[in-house]
């Protein structure tokens, strides 16, 4: 039997910032890989570059050597275009600052990767709108303006929006960090059950040592000095 090909596989990844004498290397060395429903926590403490691995990963920055390929697609070699359409399409971003948009309700925040995605269907888009404000706990708050919510709820939006459209790769940053510990822990359920019922690769970034207990797998990022 031959073992199925990781979702998602990152090869010696290295990144830095800036340019000599200011230039900091923030990661080098970074390999793992994360199977089709598989959960895999990176921990490590602030500053080490969690996020930008995130921002890597889901093509939104650029890194300086190795390789992101999900599903036998190497990221490295899609233009804008196409990785914005890959990104669309294949993956839910849970950001660390929730990126709600402040003129749309909850329930249009939500809907946002269906339109983009062109489901035109408008029964549809509210039915499964509706199903995912329940999955996070938010039902009947669909008609809410961001700025009535509190942060916890604003982050359960973000979740509620990155898994909207099934994504095959589902990343995020502390997403339990406003949270309770009961509904962190719900909102972990959430995640690491969906991403297992769809197949979705899970790479959750946490500092929270009972979300990272949840996972299959813990990839420890370390600091680096200047180079
Ligand atoms: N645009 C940028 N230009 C220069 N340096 C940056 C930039 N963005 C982040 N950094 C630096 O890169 C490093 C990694 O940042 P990153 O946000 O990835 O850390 P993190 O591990 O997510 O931290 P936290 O746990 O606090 O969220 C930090 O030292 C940060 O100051
Ligand atoms: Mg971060």
């Amino acid at each position: 039997m031959t073992t199925p090909a990781p979702r998602l596989r990152i090869e010696s990844l290295a990144k830095h910032y800036g340019e000599p004498p200011d230039r900091v290397a923030v990661f080098r060395d970074v390999s793992f890989e994360v199977a089709a429903g598989e959960f895999v926590a990176i921990v490590g403490e602030s500053g080490v570059g969690k996020s930008t691995l995130l921002n890597c990963v889901a093509g939104l920055d650029h890194w300086d050597a190795g390789r992101i390929v999900v599903d036998g697609t190497d990221l490295g070699t899609l233009d804008a275009d196409a990785r914005a359409l890959w990104r669309r399409r294949r993956v839910g971003f849970v950001f660390q600052a929730f990126h709600v948009l402040p003129h749309l309700d909850v329930a249009q925040n939500v809907a946002l990767p269906l339109m983009l995605l062109g489901e035109a269907d408008a029964a549809a888009r509210q039915a499964r709108v509706q199903e995912m404000l329940r999955v996070v706990g938010l039902d009947g708050l669909g008609a809410r303006l961001p700025q009535q919510l509190s942060g916890g709820q604003l982050q359960r939006v973000a979740i509620a929006r990155a898994l909207v459209h099934r994504p095959t790769l589902l990343l995020a940053d502390e997403p339990t960090g406003n949270l309770d510990p009961t509904t962190a822990a719900r909102v972990m359920d959430v995640l690491a059950a969906e991403a297992r019922s769809q197949g979705a690769a899970l790479v959750l970034v946490t500092h929270s040592e009972s979300a990272a207990g949840r996972a299959d797998r813990v990839v420890h990022l370390t600091a680096l000095g200047a180079h």
